[in-house]
């Protein structure tokens, strides 16, 4: 009997210190993928975490569903892309956040898997959607684009050197429907070359991120998700390629600078703040014993960062609170914002919130 393939999580503890998942905390698994970071998630953020898991593939979600079956009342599950990330945050009233977590690319659910055309390991139509509500196929654009468009996809997504020698020799073959069709036409163009990867391993890559626009959606998402994060909350990265991790080195740097003028400005013109602080100066890698148990944990890169509130923020968010929060007979109305309060300020409990709100010390933060 076939077993399936389950997925190891990577950099397990690393992520849960760089999240600080604390009891009672609320967080954000934006690439939910076999559940694993979730379960530890949910674990550690037991009694009283919830969490929101998001997945763009649906296989993913009734994976994650039935491995966080103990956790069922703690957790809310959505199968959409983590680029709309605010709008469903909307939908659920589901911020602000302890943490949120990106461990960006597939799982081994998928790489394994036989039919999504993600991997040259077996033949399956070429189609590598993490869902199927997206309209493009990697075989749309290996057969419908010129060939420089490919040549030109294959270098810059797949950094690939030989990207015009591929491109001229698909062009040839067309039409190539399948993965394995596509692996030894791309072998053909260049041969093995006697590395260690596969010759095709850079152009599955390149039409993976082409499909599924991974590039725009991570910045997008990056956006929206210090938007989402309470004071003090973490956003914690897992990237696998260098295009991935340089868009995330590169939001979290200007994120956590103050003025981000051109060198050379004679004085400020940007107005910007910022909005995080850097958890770790230098990139997490995992260890030699992790890559040698889990060998697809050998390129991830963690980079995690803090929100921090400015002024500005800081007024505002006291002001809304206590235009919310108007004493009723003796009573304060509206827990419900003085738990959106809590979580803005990372105050641990609500009975300590109230606290600091009569005695008007969350001015003071
Ligand atoms: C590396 S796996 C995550 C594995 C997970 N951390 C675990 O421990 O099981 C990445 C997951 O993110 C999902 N994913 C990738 N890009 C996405 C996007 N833009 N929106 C939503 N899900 C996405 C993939 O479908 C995949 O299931």
């Amino acid at each position: 009997m076939k077993s399936t393939p389950t997925h190891i999580p990577v950099l397990l503890e690393e992520t849960i210190k760089a999240l600080a998942v604390q009891p009672g905390g609320r967080y954000i698994d934006g690439t939910l993928g076999g559940g694993g970071h979730a379960a530890a998630i949910l674990e550690h953020s037991s009694p009283g975490g919830q969490l929101l898991g998001i997945d763009a593939d649906v296989e993913a979600i009734k994976a994650a569903r039935a491995r966080l079956e103990a956790y069922s009342g703690s957790i809310l599950l959505v199968n959409e892309n983590f680029v709309d990330l605010q709008t469903i945050c909307l939908k659920y009233d589901f911020s602000p956040v302890h943490g949120i977590l990106l461990d960006l690319g597939l799982s081994s659910l998928q790489l394994n898997g036989n039919n999504r055309g993600f991997s040259f390991q077996h033949d399956a139509p070429l189609d590598m959607r993490l869902s199927p509500r997206q309209e493009v196929t990697a075989a749309q654009i290996i057969n419908d684009y010129s060939e420089r468009e490919l040549a030109r996809l294959i270098r810059t997504l797949g950094e690939e050197s030989y990207g015009r020698r591929i491109a001229h020799r698909i062009v040839q073959e067309r039409p190539i429907k399948t993965t394995l069709h596509l692996a030894k036409t791309i072998e053909r163009a260049i041969g093995r070359r006697g590395g260690r990867i596969h010759p095709a391993t850079k152009t599955f890559q390149a039409l993976r991120i082409a499909v599924n626009h991974e590039l725009e959606n991570l910045e997008a998402t990056l956006k929206q998700a210090v938007k989402l994060l309470g004071f003090e909350g973490r956003l914690v990265v897992i990237s696998y390629h260098s295009l991935e991790d340089r868009i995330v080195k590169k939001f979290m740097h200007q994120e956590a600078k103050g003025c981000i003028c051109p060198p050379g400005t004679p004085t400020c013109i940007c107005d910007h703040t910022p909005s995080l602080r850097l958890v770790n100066k230098k990139v997490i890698t995992p260890s030699a014993a992790e890559v040698q148990l889990n060998p697809r944990s050998h390129s991830a890169k963690l980079r995690a960062a803090e929100r921090i509130i400015n002024q500005e923020e800081h007024a505002e968010a006291t002001e809304n609170l206590f235009s919310l929060l108007e004493r009723q007979d003796g009573n304060w109305k509206k827990p419900v914002q003085l738990n959106k309060l809590r979580m803005t300020f990372a105050i641990p409990s609500l009975s300590q919130c109230l606290e600091r709100v009569k005695e008007g010390e969350v001015l003071r933060i």
